[in-house]
């Protein structure tokens, strides 16, 4: 009998097409995310389970499982899968980090540029026909990426990634993290390490790179956003949990801060009548970090392996601890 291995959602034709090789695999091709209802009654005599981000693989759900060896998800993030609870049930979990790295950075960077010098409330104002005379003194601008800093949040992978990007731009990098990296590393990224209010007060544009967990849960909330300056701007490619997010509608709304550039939010997706939908000062993408065809191949085939080592009894090559 082969083993059961059940997909919240499908994946490129080549990943579904190496699982039957070697299981009997099931795809949820309904409602996204799967429903808690159906997701629970599966998970029961399923031996492997592919998941996604938005699909919360709770103690309640693990607790249903009967055979489950492997979680794989789709993604770098794992905070929505109980990951501690996993190991207790020996159950292996796969995630996809590194493959993502540049592509996340990158999307960082298009919202820091976009978010500077607002191209995309410049393609708003053009579609919506309210480019009427052109090039005044004072129209439209933007303000310069040279000699502005940016603040990093968690100089992990992608957070350095995005310092190379920025170095080439002339901005100056500081960063603050829970484990200060190597002198070494610090020099050749041209970072230097500062405390978390530092960050928050001194730079120009500040990059979220931290995972969500109760210690980051809306760490940006209107407390912060006071202390950062009025001309500086937001970008959050990690969890939208990390940024409060009715505070932030507050401080772009009464210009504590300048703008935003997002890619992540409380609750996704978000629909027009969203309130930071409204907003002119925030530029806004649908969870679009690792989306590039390249990284998004590259992510199907990791979750695959990451699968196959563990329903092995083997780790993952990317493994939350176990
Ligand atoms: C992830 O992989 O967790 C990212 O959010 C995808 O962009």
């Amino acid at each position: 009998m082969r083993k059961k291995v059940f997909l919240t959602r499908t994946l490129h034709d080549f990943a579904l097409k190496e699982l039957k090789k070697k299981y009997q695999i099931e795809v949820h091709r309904g409602k996204i995310p799967i429903p808690q209802t159906k997701l629970r009654s599966k998970i029961k005599d399923i031996d492997g389970l592919i998941c996604f981000p938005y699909d919360i693989i709770n103690k309640e759900t693990i607790d249903l499982a009967e055979n489950l060896k492997a979680i794989s998800t789709y993604s770098v993030g794992f905070d929505h899968i109980d990951t501690k609870y996993a190991k207790e049930k020996k159950i292996r979990v796969g995630y996809t980090p590194e493959v993502l790295t540049d592509a996340t950075a990158d999307l960082a960077f298009a919202l820091l540029l976009d978010s500077l010098r607002r191209v995309s409330e410049g393609d708003r104002i053009i579609r919506d026909g309210k480019w009427r005379v052109i090039y005044g003194a004072h129209d439209y601008v933007g303000v310069d990426l040279q000699g502005k800093t940016l603040g990093i949040l968690g100089l992990g992978r992608i957070g350095q990634t995005l310092a190379k990007r920025v170095k080439a731009f002339d901005m100056k990098i500081i960063y603050h993290n829970r484990n200060r990296i190597s002198k070494s590393k610090e020099k050749s990224l041209g970072a230097k390490y500062v405390s978390f209010e530092r960050l928050i007060t001194q730079s120009d544009v500040i990059s979220i790179h931290v995972p969500h967990t109760k210690e980051t849960d809306k760490m940006f909330n209107i407390k912060v956003f006071k202390k950062m300056k009025n001309s500086s701007f937001l970008i959050n490619t990690s969890r939208g949990k990390v940024v409060n997010e009715k505070d932030l509608v507050v401080a772009l709304k009464k210009k504590i801060i300048a703008g935003a550039g997002l890619d992540v939010f409380e609750q996704e997706p978000i629909g027009k009548n969203h309130p930071l939908a409204k907003l002119q000062n925030v530029v806004l993408a649908p969870h679009i970090g690792s989306s590039t065809k390249e990284t998004r191949a590259k992510m199907a085939e990791i979750t695959v392996k990451n699968l196959n080592l563990a329903m092995n009894g083997k780790k993952p090559i990317y493994s939350v601890g176990y």
